[in-house]
């Protein structure tokens, strides 16, 4: 008697579970709308959840100043910042991940939270999504780790979590990733580069690629693309083709997307080595030089050797890279940009 009531109220609850899992299911579909088809691109290119959707509790406060972080970096805890002052420079997040991380192909973070933790080549080793953010922390702004535990981290990690609500676990969604280029079949060159920068680049990020700081002076209104307020070598954004492909979805900024591109990919490769070629500028380097543990997952286009392969360094970093792709993929080697 006693087992059969214990049953019966275990059944009714497990019963109202399941309704209360599915109602809510429900309302987050019906409250966000992603994936959206891209009706100008033949692929289905996911976008992000509408802002107005985030919850009005303490995560979507805490959604909400990620956000706001990811946009505002520099005021919250730059060099001169309100909260911290762990970054080197004052350029933001969303200087690189565009619009606050969800412009497709832009670096977007729609889908990190389902795929970290995940194993980077950079460090041969398991990173979690609060490592991968520090990582930025310390490159591209040469800065200094936020602890693990804080407010900020935190934020962001949430932020990143509400953008990704709808996606598949462990799986990239379309636009997540850099544009796919087409490798040219000669070297990316930085002379040819450097008149493409002079006709396309110049008027915003300057002629020594110094940016224009906005005139509040907290932040850039053009982003610096190199000397001592850029991002620092071992940035992916160093690497030839990753700027390649963003320069080419994204540049010159408003002008251009990969709908409608301004430049070729051609000359995003030029242009993308012009600004990358450490012989002609300088980079900030107070965290050190970064090289690849694991010659076997380091990516192909790495400027600094040793690689799995016996091609110069210069051709690693500026191509040709179809020779190299031709030789690893013919000795069964890693092809991995
Ligand atoms: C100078 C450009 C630049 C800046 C500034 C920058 N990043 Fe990045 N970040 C990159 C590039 C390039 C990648 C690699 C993207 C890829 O390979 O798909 C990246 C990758 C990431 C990733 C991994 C995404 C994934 O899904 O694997 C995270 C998370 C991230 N950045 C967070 C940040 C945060 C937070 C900030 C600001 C504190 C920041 N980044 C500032 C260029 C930048
Ligand atoms: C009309 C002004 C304008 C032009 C022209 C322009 N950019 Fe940008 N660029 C921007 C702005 C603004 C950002 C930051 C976007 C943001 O924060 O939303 C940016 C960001 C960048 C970034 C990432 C941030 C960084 O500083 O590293 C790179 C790389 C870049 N631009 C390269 C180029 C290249 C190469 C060209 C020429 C082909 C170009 N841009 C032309 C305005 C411009």
């Amino acid at each position: 008697m006693k087992n059969s009531f214990a049953f019966k109220t275990m059944f009714v609850l497990m019963l109202s579970l399941l309704v209360q899992c599915s109602t809510n299911d429900k309302v987050k579909t019906e409250e966000t709308k992603v994936p959206e088809k891209d009706t100008a691109s033949a692929k289905e290119v996911w976008l992000a959840p509408d802002t107005s959707t985030i919850p009005k509790d303490e995560f979507g406060e805490l959604v909400r100043y990620g956000r706001d972080l990811i946009i505002n970096t520099a005021y919250y805890i730059g060099p001169e910042g309100t909260v911290s002052k762990n970054l080197r420079n004052k350029m933001n997040c969303t200087n690189c991940h565009l619009d606050a991380g969800t412009r497709p192909y832009a670096f977007n973070y729609i889908s990190s939270h389902a795929r970290y933790p995940q194993y980077r080549s950079r460090e041969n080793r398991i990173l979690t999504l609060a490592d991968r953010i520090n990582n930025c922390i310390e490159r591209p702004h040469s800065g200094i780790a936020l602890k693990l535990d804080s407010r900020e981290m935190t934020a962001m990690l949430c932020y990143m979590k509400w953008l990704g609500q709808n996606v598949p676990m462990n799986q990239h969604v379309e636009g997540d990733s850099p544009y796919k280029l087409e490798l040219i079949d000669r070297a990316a060159d930085p002379v040819k580069g450097e008149a493409i920068y002079k006709k396309e680049c110049v008027t915003c990020h300057g002629p020594d690629g110094e940016g224009k700081m906005r005139a509040d002076n907290v932040c850039y209104e053009f982003p610096p693309l190199w000397g001592p307020k850029s991002y620092q070598p071992g940035s992916s954004m160093h690497r030839v083709y990753k700027a390649a492909a963003f320069i080419y979805a994204n540049m010159p900024n408003k002008n251009s997307n990969y709908k409608n591109p301004k430049l070729t990919m051609e000359e995003a490769f030029d242009v993308a080595a012009f600004i990358n070629d450490d012989r002609i500028h300088k980079r900030p380097t107070n965290n050190g030089t970064v090289n690849y543990p694991n010659i076997k997952t380091k990516p192909l286009d790495y400027g600094i050797g040793p690689f799995i392969d016996s091609f110069p360094d210069l051709q690693h970093k500026f191509g040709p890279w179809g020779p190299i792709v031709k030789f690893r993929e013919a000795n069964h080697l890693p092809t991995k940009f």
